[in-house]
């Protein structure tokens, strides 16, 4: 061991996936994260009448004004609590809101890790587009309020692509927030051909949830329920609620209802073969789902057109008919700012809205399709590497376990692959591994024996400060 190169690892590395809708955790070398954690946090002002414990582990900082309770992991934030606000710290595939982060990790450390985190190093995987002062300040809690030993920042594209035992390929992964493609090059991300697009798990949600509005049926999560009856098949629900609930906040309920339609997402909706083509679909055997409160229907084309959106936005069902060749769409979801989209012909512009600006050509959020989010960043690199992303692309993200989002994909991108190319798409088939590549990379590459002169060690840490991260994680 020379100068403050990290020693090894005489005890386990730990391995962090941050993630929109859940962060993933566990000990290096083990084949899946044994914790998967929400990243929405319960909070309540303290002061507020409530008499239920709060899970989560005592904060060790000073109070500050207010203090908050904060409620972490499924359980907890599942029991309805007077006033308890449901919040999420992670913007955009980064940490925005560091208090809630905190108390996310203070508590993955006590109730799942249950070992003292200076005792073990750790790797963290980031959004590929993380920001340089995220990326010092992460480093700067890691080792001051954990007191890590060693640790590692690593995109999460990269790790991804490691996870499939590769060094290049192009990653896509579409999660909650958003569709992503980020092209991996000799294990480094090539930051100027990232496209991003907000259609994702969370855009589909909103679309599920404006049928429901449309057809006028109230989706009621599982904690307003005391009984239940058997109803007819698309009928209104015979179900009766619980009387004694606590006043609850807006977005607890929001966060429940949002829980009982992603059920729906995953059981029912398929994305089809080819271009949404009503009638070709109408042949097709519905699939019947019922609700936590005994709604129950049978789900025929609209399974389909749901998912739509996700490689045609131009078929996305649109709210609002203004004239006839505008049609405006809102999304609302928890994460996406109000997003407005103008249809005219077949141009697809993007409208400065709320919080942010999609505009045709900023590749930072742009309403496009799935295909077109590969093909756009693959157009993007250089000429020379491109056969080498076709030719790994690998999917990845809870989202692209919708039913049929993998073959569609294929399908897509074959019409699209140049002739002198060959195009491979490499997924894994169960929903675990899916949603977890990043982390199984993170937890490969943490063990590896090469990697153990990696690590940004706590010698280093404290020679260099916080931007020792931007010189040994690129
Ligand atoms: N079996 C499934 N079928 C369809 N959608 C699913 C399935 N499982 C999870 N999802 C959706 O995938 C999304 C979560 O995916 P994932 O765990 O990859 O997100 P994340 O990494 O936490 O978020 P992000 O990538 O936006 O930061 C949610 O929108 C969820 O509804
Ligand atoms: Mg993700």
């Amino acid at each position: 061991m020379s100068g403050g190169v990290y020693g090894g690892d005489e005890v386990g590395g730990v391995v962090f996936d941050i993630g929109a809708h859940s962060v993933r955790a566990g000990y290096a070398g083990e084949d899946c994260p044994k914790y998967d954690v929400p990243t929405f946090v319960g909070t309540l002002d303290e002061g507020t009448k409530d008499e239920i414990m709060q899970t989560a582990v005592p904060s060790e900082e000073k109070p500050k004004l207010p203090e908050k309770k904060y409620f972490i992991d499924t359980n907890s934030i599942h029991l309805p609590k007077e006033n308890m606000e449901i919040i999420n710290p992670v913007k955009d595939g980064m940490i925005e809101d560091w208090d809630t982060f905190e108390k996310i990790l203070d508590y993955i450390y006590a109730k799942d890790i249950k070992s003292e985190s200076s005792l073990h190093p750790v790797l963290m995987s980031e959004a590929s587009w993380n920001v340089r002062p995220k990326r010092e300040k992460l480093t700067e809690l890691m080792f001051e309020k954990y007191n890590i030993p060693a640790f590692f920042l690593c995109k999460n594209a990269v790790l991804t692509a490691f996870a499939n035992g590769r060094s290049t390929g192009l990653v896509i992964d579409s999660g909650a927030t958003q569709t992503s493609a980020v092209p991996v090059h000799d294990g480094y991300v090539l930051q100027q051909a990232i496209v991003k697009s907000p259609l994702a798990g969370d855009f589909i949600m909103a679309q599920c949830r404006q049928m429901f509005e449309e057809k006028n049926v109230e989706i009621a999560p599982p904690y307003v329920i005391a009984t239940k009856e058997v109803s007819k098949e698309g009928g209104p629900a015979i179900f009766t609620k619980k009387n004694n609930l606590p006043s609850v906040a807006k977005s607890f309920h929001r966060h429940m209802v949002n829980e009982t339609i992603q059920d729906f997402q995953a059981s029912v909706l398929q994305v089809s073969d080819g271009p949404y083509d009503e009638s070709a679909l109408e042949s097709i055997p519905g699939v019947v789902y019922e609700f936590p409160n005994g709604y129950n229907d049978i789900f025929g084309v609209e399974r389909f057109k749901i998912c739509e959106g996700l490689f045609d936005p131009s078929n996305v069902k649109s709210a609002t008919v203004k004239d006839e060749k505008k049609i405006v769409f809102h999304i609302l979801t928890p994460h996406l700012p109000t997003l407005r989209v103008q249809k005219s012909g077949d141009i697809f512009r993007s409208l400065r809205c709320k919080h942010a600006i999609f505009d045709k050509g900023i590749e930072g959020s742009t309403a496009i399709g799935v295909t077109q989010v590969v093909t756009t960043s693959v157009g993007m690199t250089d000429i020379d590497i491109r056969a080498g992303l076709f030719g790994s692309v690998i999917v990845t993200g809870g989202n692209t376990l919708l039913q049929g989002f993998i073959d569609r994909l294929n399908r897509e991108l074959l019409s699209k692959t140049p002739p002198s190319m060959r195009l491979k798409l490499i997924s894994n088939n169960t929903p675990m591994e899916r949603r977890f590549n990043p982390w199984i990379g993170g937890s490969i590459l943490a063990s590896l024996g090469s990697f153990q002169q990696m690590w940004i060690s706590k010698q280093e840490y404290e020679d260099q400060g916080k931007g020792s991260v931007e010189r040994k994680c690129p």
